[in-house]
C-alpha cells in the first residue's frame, strides 16, 4: 500500500476552517487525514515527505466553468489534456460546460463524458447539461434525465437562453432537483457580427462592437425570472459594470442569483485588442478598466462569488486568420493563478478571499452530491494545491499541457505559480523542483 504523504511547513490557508498559518498536512488514503498548525508531529511516523517551506498549500481549485471539447472537437482539447492542463494550474475539480459535437443534451452524451473522465481524466470532471435540446434556445432539454445522470448545473453557454419562457421553466424545473442554471448572458441580436467590445478602440479599429448593454439586458431579465421562478440563477463569466450593480441589487432583494468574473476579465482591457491579437478575442469581450474596476470591487464585496477560468482552447489554426474569423476564448486553466495573484501583490484582494473564490464558494454553489469538497478539513477528499506566491515565470505556451495555447499572456512575465497539485492524495502535477523524499 502507498504511504501517507506529508505535506511539511507549508502556510496552509484554508478559509473553510479559517485557517492561515504554518503546518503540515497528512494524507493517507486519498483524503486528509490530519492538519497539524506549527511543529506539530504527525501522528504517523512512516511516510514520504513533500515540503512546502515557503509555499502556499490550501484546497485544490474548482473551476465551475470551462471547455474540455469533447466530445467532438478533440483537435482544440480532450478530456485528457484538458484535466492535465487544469492540474497545472492547480484545479482539481472542473466543470465542464455542454458546448460539444454532439452537445450533452441527454444521458449518453453526460454518460460518455462522465466514462472519458473515469478513464482519462487526472482531476474530477462534473459535466454541465444543456438547458435546451441541440443547444438551440427552442425546447427545453430532458431535465430531469440530466440530473439523474449526474449533472451538476444547466447551461447553454456560448450562446444565451434568448428565448425568456425557456429560462422561465429552466429556473422553475431546476428547482426540483436543487441545481444551478447557468446563463451566458448576451443579447444576441445586439451583438450580431461582433467582434469585441463596442467603444472608441472598435471603431478606431474598424472591428463591429458588442456593447455593454448586450449583456445587462440579460442580466436584468434572468433576475426578474429568478425571483419570479425562485430559481437558482448563476451569471457566468460577468463583464460589465452595469451586470455588478444588478447583481448587487439583486442579492440585497434576496434573489437567489450567484455570479462568477474569469480571470482575464478581471485583470485585462479592450486595449489587448490593439493589435488585432485574435488570442484576445472572447466572449464576452474585453472591457474598459471602467469595468475591471467595477468587477474587482464586486469581489470583494462578494457581489462577485467565484472565479471561474471560462477555459477555452481553440487550435492555433482557428486563432490564426482574419480577426472577424478567429473564434472567440482563451485557455485559461494554466495561467489563472498567476493572473489572479497580480491582485493580492497589488493588495486589491487579500490571499483568503482569493482561495475562498476558487475553492470554498464554488464548492456551494455545487452541492455536496459530490462529497466535501474544497476544504482542507479531515475526511475530505485529498485534493489540495500547492503554489508559490512570488515566483516569477515568462508564460511559453510550448509548455502547456492543454491543446489550446490562445492566450493573449504568452511571453509575459507573471508572478506566482503552481508547483504541485494533488487530487484525492495522488499527486497529479509536480513543478520538477519540488521532491518527494521517504521520512527519515
Ligand atoms: O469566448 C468564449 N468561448 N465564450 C464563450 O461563451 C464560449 C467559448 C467557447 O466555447 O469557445
Amino acid at each position: 500500500m502507498k504511504k501517507p504523504l506529508l505535506i511539511k511547513d507549508g502556510r496552509i490557508i484554508d478559509p473553510t476552517q479559517k485557517i492561515d498559518e504554518v503546518g503540515s498536512l497528512l494524507i493517507a488514503e486519498g483524503k486528509i487525514s490530519w492538519l497539524g498548525k506549527g511543529k506539530a508531529s504527525p501522528p504517523q511516523a512512516d511516510c514520504d515527505v513533500l515540503n512546502a517551506q515557503g509555499l502556499i498549500v490550501c484546497p485544490g481549485f474548482i473551476d465551475l466553468h470551462c471547455h474540455l471539447r469533447e466530445p467532438g472537437y478533440e483537435e482544440k482539447e480532450t478530456i485528457a489534456s484538458g484535466t492535465r492542463a487544469a492540474a497545472r494550474g492547480g484545479f482539481t475539480t472542473v466543470c465542464c460546460m455542454p458546448n460539444t459535437n454532439p452537445p450533452l443534451d441527454n444521458q449518453t452524451a453526460v454518460e460518455y463524458v462522465k466514462s472519458r473522465a473515469a478513464s482519462e481524466g487526472v482531476v474530477r470532471v462534473l459535466p454541465i447539461g444543456c438547458i435546451s435540446k441541440g443547444r438551440k434556445g427552442e425546447e427545453l432539454a430532458e431535465m430531469g434525465d440530466l440530473a439523474s445522470s449526474g449533472v451538476i448545473a444547466f447551461s447553454d453557454d456560448g450562446k444565451p437562453a434568448l428565448n425568456s419562457y425557456i429560462m422561465r421553466q429552466a429556473l422553475d424545473y431546476s428547482r426540483a432537483f436543487d441545481l444551478v442554471v447557468i446563463d451566458h448572458c448576451e443579447d444576441t441580436v445586439l451583438t450580431e457580427g461582433g467582434q469585441m467590445n463596442e467603444g472608441i478602440i472598435s471603431t478606431r479599429l474598424g472591428l463591429r462592437g458588442m456593447p455593454n448593454a448586450a449583456e445587462d439586458i440579460i442580466v436584468a431579465r434572468d433576475l426578474a425570472l429568478a425571483q419570479l421562478t425562485g430559481g437558482r440563477l448563476h451569471i457566468a463569466h460577468t463583464s460589465t459594470e452595469g451586470a455588478v450593480e444588478l447583481i448587487r441589487r439583486a442579492k440585497e432583494k434576496g434573489i437567489r442569483v450567484t455570479a462568477e468574473a474569469t480571470p482575464h476579465h478581471l485583470t485585462l482591457t479592450e486595449e489587448r485588442l490593439i493589435g488585432y491579437d485574435t488570442n484576445a478575442k472572447v466572449n464576452p469581450p474585453l472591457r474598459t478598466e471602467r469595468d475591471v474596476n467595477a468587477l474587482v470591487q464586486g469581489l470583494k464585496d462578494n457581489t462577485i462569488d467565484i472565479i471561474a477560468t471560462d477555459h477555452a482552447p481553440h487550435t492555433e489554426a482557428d486563432k490564426l486568420c482574419e480577426f472577424a474569423f478567429a473564434p472567440f476564448g482563451i485557455s485559461g486553466f494554466e495561467t489563472a493563478l498567476a493572473s489572479l495573484m497580480g491582485l493580492v501583490h497589488s493588495e486589491q484582494l487579500t490571499l483568503s478571499a482569493l482561495i475562498a473564490k476558487l475553492t470554498y464558494e464554488p464548492a456551494k454553489i455545487i452541492g455536496n452530491r459530490q462529497g466535501k469538497l474544497g476544504t482542507l478539513a479531515t475526511g475530505a477528499p485529498a485534493d489540495v494545491a500547492i503554489f508559490d506566491p512570488s515566483l516569477e515565470w515568462t508564460v511559453d505556451t510550448k509548455d502547456f499541457a492543454s491543446k489550446g495555447r490562445n492566450t493573449p499572456l504568452a511571453g509575459e512575465k507573471l508572478k506566482g505559480r503552481v508547483m504541485a497539485t494533488l487530487y484525492q492524495g495522488k499527486l497529479v502535477y509536480k513543478d520538477d523542483s519540488i521532491k518527494v523524499k521517504e521520512r527519515n
